[in-house]
């Protein structure tokens, strides 16, 4: 093996789905206290970092994902991650980012989260920085809530804001379907509705939803799934209940919005009764994706 370092790194994150989202008031800093549940899905951004004089990114769309919204200046969340992996090094270094975007962009599906943890990965690869997982974590963290969660992949018990994240047993071989909205929910938005509707509970581990995780039990999931920021969504947005009833009505187990929305999840029982359910919808004209899970987190796929 060669012991020069790469010219380029691509690295994949995939797209993340709350199969439960429990929210507390919220706290001092602005922040809501958390108890979710998250598993990747087969949805992903790719990432590739090469060296350059100075900061940029570029964005292009995998299939029919619309990235006209995604900013290319410094608010870029690669962008972002690049510069707090080099100032967390004491470096000076820059490089030149190019996200492959296959995950609709401001759906609830965390896809900026995803491009910044996979430029954490990349760049650590990239300049060899051998960065420890405690401090990608907690550089991720800095980041955002869901960035950290992007790194891990898999299933996993998420407290704090989202940004503590523990895996857990999952045996399922789960199918969802997955039905992005022409236009995105800006976050802040669906937490400020939460609040104004005087919502906000007690947070408890999530047993039912793990227990059926741990059996592989989709009736079980079905029941199990959750998300306190629905009826703020729907408060927002009510045209997006039509989106839910469809999904419904084409036989999925259990529809579910995804994150702060406005995407929703149908559930299927397997990949025959999910391509079954996007049959359906497709044949009502709407776009409909499908991904499995869980998924790996972060991984390189490409050293050139
Ligand atoms: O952490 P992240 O940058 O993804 O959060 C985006 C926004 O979502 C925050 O600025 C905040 O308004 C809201 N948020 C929240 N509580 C959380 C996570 C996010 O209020 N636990």
């Amino acid at each position: 093996m060669s012991t020069s370092l790469p010219t380029a790194v691509t690295v994949r994150a995939p797209a993340k789905v709350n199969l439960r989202l429990d929210v507390g008031p919220t706290r001092a800093d602005g922040f809501h206290p958390l108890s979710t549940v998250y598993q990747a899905i087969g949805l992903y951004d790719d990432v590739t970092a090469a060296p350059a004089d100075a900061w940029s990114v570029s964005v292009e769309a995998a299939g029919e994902v619309e990235v006209s919204e995604v900013p290319l200046d410094a608010g870029n969340l690669a962008v972002r991650a690049g510069r707090a992996l080099v100032a967390h090094h004491g470096l000076e270094r820059a490089a030149r980012l190019h996200v492959h975007k296959g995950i609709p962009v401001a759906g609830g599906l965390a896809g900026g989260s995803a491009d910044a943890a996979a430029t954490l990965v990349a760049l650590d690869r990239l300049w060899d920085l051998g960065t420890t997982d405690a401090d990608l974590l907690a550089v991720a963290g800095a980041l955002g809530s869901d960035v950290p969660f992007a790194l891990l992949g898999g299933t996993a018990w998420g407290t704090g804001r989202g940004e503590l994240v523990e895996p857990v047993s999952d045996a399922g071989s789960w199918w969802w379907v997955v039905l992005p909205d022409a236009r995105g929910l800006a976050t802040p938005r669906v937490y400020a509705a939460h609040d104004a509707l005087g919502l906000g509970r007690d947070l408890a581990r999530p047993d039912a939803l793990l227990a059926a995780l741990q059996a592989g039990d989709p009736e079980a999931l079905a029941v199990a799934l959750g998300n306190d920021l629905e009826t703020p969504a729907l408060h927002l947005r009510p045209d997006l209940a039509a989106t839910r009833d469809a999904v419904r009505a084409a036989g999925a187990m259990a529809v579910l919005l995804s994150g702060s929305g406005p995407t929703w999840l149908g559930l299927c029982r397997d990949a025959t009764h999910a391509r079954a359910v996007v049959e359906s919808l497709r044949a009502e004209g709407r776009t409909v994706l499908l991904a499995p899970g869980p998924v790996a987190g972060s991984h390189p796929v490409v050293h050139a």
